[in-house]
C-alpha cells in the first residue's frame, strides 16, 4: 500500500498526518475546500517535508466533482477521511449543514471509492459518541443518543461505514479522538480556530497573547480533585502517528473485523486548572483567568482507555502535556507574528 488520499488535508489533524505519512514513506494526495483552513498550509507543509503536496481543491459535497477527481487519480490504495465540520454549537444552530457535509460527504466519498475499487478507509470519529461515560472509557462503552447534531453525524457515519462493510469488501478503521491539542514543533502548522475558540487550549493561548481579555473556567465545584472538569489531551503529532499506524494495520491485514474501532487518547485525565498551571509553568506566562459558573452540557470527566490501540495498532502516545502546551504557545506566537495565514 503506497498512495493515500487525505480528505481535509489542509486542516489541523490532516496537515499533521500528511507530515507523518510522508515521513513513513507513503505517497499522499490531499483534497480540501478550505472551508476551515487556508491554502498557505500547503506551502508550510512543503517547508516542513521538502516536498510539494499533490493537492486538489475539491468539495466532498459535490458528488460529481469528487467522483471525477477520484477517477482521474489512479492508484489510490486507501483514504483517510478528515473532511467535516466540527463545531458542536454551530451544529445545534445549523444541523442540516452538518448532516449534509459530514454524513452526505462521507456517503459521496464511499460511492467514489466503491466505483473505483478503493477498499480501505480510516475515519475520524470522536469521543463525543460516548456522551457521559464512566472513565476510563473503552471502545465497548455504550453509545447513547447523541447530545448534538455533530455527535450524531459521527455516530451515523460509523453506522454507514459498518453497513458498507457488510455489503462490500470495504475495510474500515474508525478512530475516536479524545482532545487533540498542540502543534508541529516547527510552528508552521497548527490549529487555526476561526472566531472564538470552543476548546480550552486555543482559548488559553489566545488569552495569553492578548487576543482575549480573560479566560473563564466554567465551574470549580465539580466532583473532581480540584473541582474543574477533566479531559484527555492528546498531542496532535501523536494523533497523526496513530493514523500512520492505522494505515499500516490495514496494509498488513491485521484487522480481524472489517470494521475496527480504536480510542485515541493518552489514557490520562487532566483538569482545566492543571492545564492552565502547566501552561504557566512551561511558558512563564501568567494567565488572566477567572472562575465562572458551570457551562450547560459539560461532562464532568472523560478520559480514554487506550489499551486496544496500544495492542492492536502498536501505538502509544509519547508527548507530554508540557509539550502540548509549549508547542501550542509557539504556534500562537507564530500566528501573531505572521497574521492568521
Ligand atoms: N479537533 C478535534 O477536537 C476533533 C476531535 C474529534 C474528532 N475530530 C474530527 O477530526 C476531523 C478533522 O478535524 P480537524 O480538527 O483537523 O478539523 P479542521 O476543520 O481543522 O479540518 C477539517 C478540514 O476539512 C475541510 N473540509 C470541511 N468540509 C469539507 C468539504 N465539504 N470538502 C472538502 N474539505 C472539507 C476543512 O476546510 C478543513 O481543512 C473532523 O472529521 C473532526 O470532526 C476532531
Amino acid at each position: 500500500m503506497k498512495k493515500i488520499l487525505v480528505t481535509g488535508g489542509a486542516g489541523y489533524i490532516g496537515s499533521h498526518t500528511i507530515v507523518e505519512l510522508l515521513k513513513a514513506g507513503y505517497e499522499v494526495i490531499a483534497i480540501d475546500n478550505f472551508d476551515n483552513s487556508y491554502p498557505s498550509v500547503l506551502e508550510n507543509l512543503k517547508k516542513i517535508t521538502g516536498q510539494e503536496i499533490p493537492f486538489a481543491e475539491v468539495d466532498i459535497r459535490d458528488k460529481a466533482a469528487l467522483k471525477a477527481f477520484v477517477k482521474a487519480t489512479p492508484g489510490i490504495d486507501a483514504v483517510i477521511h478528515f473532511a467535516a465540520n466540527k463545531a458542536v454549537g454551530e451544529s445545534v444552530a445549523n444541523p442540516l449543514k452538518y448532516y449534509e457535509n459530514n454524513v452526505g460527504g462521507t456517503v459521496n466519498l464511499l460511492e467514489a471509492m466503491q466505483e473505483n475499487g478503493i477498499k480501505q478507509i480510516v475515519f475520524s470519529s470522536s469521543c463525543t459518541v460516548y456522551g457521559e461515560a464512566t472513565p476510563p472509557v473503552g471502545e465497548d462503552a455504550p453509545i447513547p443518543v447523541a447530545q448534538s447534531p455533530y455527535g450524531n453525524t459521527k455516530q451515523i457515519c460509523e453506522e454507514v461505514l459498518k453497513d458498507q462493510c457488510v455489503a462490500t469488501d470495504l475495510k474500515v478503521v474508525a478512530l475516536r479522538y479524545f482532545n487533540p491539542v498542540g502543534a508541529h514543533e516547527s510552528a508552521l502548522i497548527g490549529e487555526l480556530p476561526i472566531g472564538v475558540p470552543n476548546n480550552l487550549v486555543p482559548f488559553i493561548t489566545q488569552t495569553a497573547i492578548g487576543k482575549r481579555e480573560v479566560l473563564t473556567v466554567y465551574g470549580d465545584d465539580y466532583p473532581t480533585p480540584d473541582g474543574t472538569c477533566i479531559r484527555d489531551y492528546i498531542h496532535v503529532v501523536d494523533l497523526a502517528l496513530a493514523h500512520v499506524a492505522a494505515i499500516n494495520y490495514l496494509a498488513e491485514k491485521k484487522n480481524e473485523e472489517a470494521f475496527s474501532v480504536f480510542n485515541l487518547g493518552t489514557g490520562q485525565g487532566n483538569s482545566v486548572l492543571e492545564v492552565i498551571q502547566t501552561f504557566e509553568k512551561v511558558t512563564g506566562v501568567k494567565l488572566n483567568y477567572k472562575i465562572g459558573p458551570r457551562r450547560a452540557g459539560d461532562v464532568v470527566q472523560v478520559y480514554a482507555s487506550c489499551d486496544k490501540a496500544m495492542s492492536g495498532l502498536g501505538w502509544k502516545t509519547e508527548r507530554s502535556l508540557e509539550e502540548c502546551m509549549s508547542s501550542s504557545w509557539k504556534w500562537e506566537q507564530a500566528i501573531a507574528a505572521k497574521g492568521n495565514n
